[in-house]
């Protein structure tokens, strides 16, 4: 079987559990140059919005149309625009920015929350310092981003935040998934379906994906 043969069953098995892995040959190929270790932050930070605004399109893409009537320079007609709920995209700080700035070329009038949550090195738990969002959060539609589902404890912790604010209708987007993170947020919040590039072998002793591609932030900010 040729790679594209096992990326469509790897794809169509993690759809049984939730999970939207898009494995469109150039989102597959964008990830491959970030993985590398000497992609430099320049090349890293353009690749992530490249990736971003095509996830987008994957997290995005049942959202409701409606028909409106427009006059093109020959003729009327109904055309589809979109309806019903906003979007906001809920990133998860530092690295869900990375994913934010592409989600916002494709839709520049949603809003943005941001969740500020690190992750305490000995017990690896999400420790939140900062949250804002939109008053309606009930109204919209809840794009959450972070880069990596590893362990899923920002993950889970952000969504419970989100939703004590009253938001009810979201997603997850990232760009890697681990096994592990994939079966903790999909049992802490079975209603938040997860779009991904792709779904790595798990997790190491330090709570890092394998083989996946270092860590996100400091990739993207040239932090060490
Ligand atoms: N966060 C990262 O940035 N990388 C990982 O591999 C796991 C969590």
């Amino acid at each position: 079987m040729g790679i594209e043969g096992a990326a469509e069953s790897v794809a169509v098995r993690w759809a049984r559990h939730g999970v939207s892995v898009i494995d469109h040959p150039l989102v597959q190929h964008k990830l491959t140059l970030m993985r590398v270790k000497e992609t430099p932050t320049v090349e890293f930070r353009r690749l992530l919005r490249e990736i971003s605004m095509l996830l987008c399109y994957e997290a995005t893409r049942d959202l409701e149309l409606t028909a409106t009537t427009i006059e093109t320079p020959l003729t009327t007609m109904q055309a589809p625009v979109l309806a019903g709920k906003k979007l906001v995209f809920a990133s998860i700080l530092r690295a869900g920015n990375g994913l934010l700035e592409g989600m916002l070329d494709l839709v520049p009038s949603a809003r943005v929350a941001h969740v500020g949550l690190y992750r305490d090195p000995k017990t690896l738990t999400a420790v939140e310092y900062y949250f804002k969002a939109p008053e309606d959060m009930h109204e919209r539609r809840v794009i959450v981003l972070d880069p990596m589902l590893a362990t899923a404890n920002s993950a889970v912790a952000a969504v419970d935040r989100l939703k004590e604010r009253g938001a009810s209708d979201l997603r997850f987007v990232c760009l890697l998934a681990a096994p592990e993170g994939i079966e903790r947020l999909r049992s802490n919040h079975p209603d938040v379906p997860i779009v991904t590039a792709a779904v790595d072998e798990g997790l190491n002793s330090h709570g890092y994906i394998v083989p996946g591609l270092g860590d996100a932030g400091d990739r993207m900010f040239g932090t060490k």
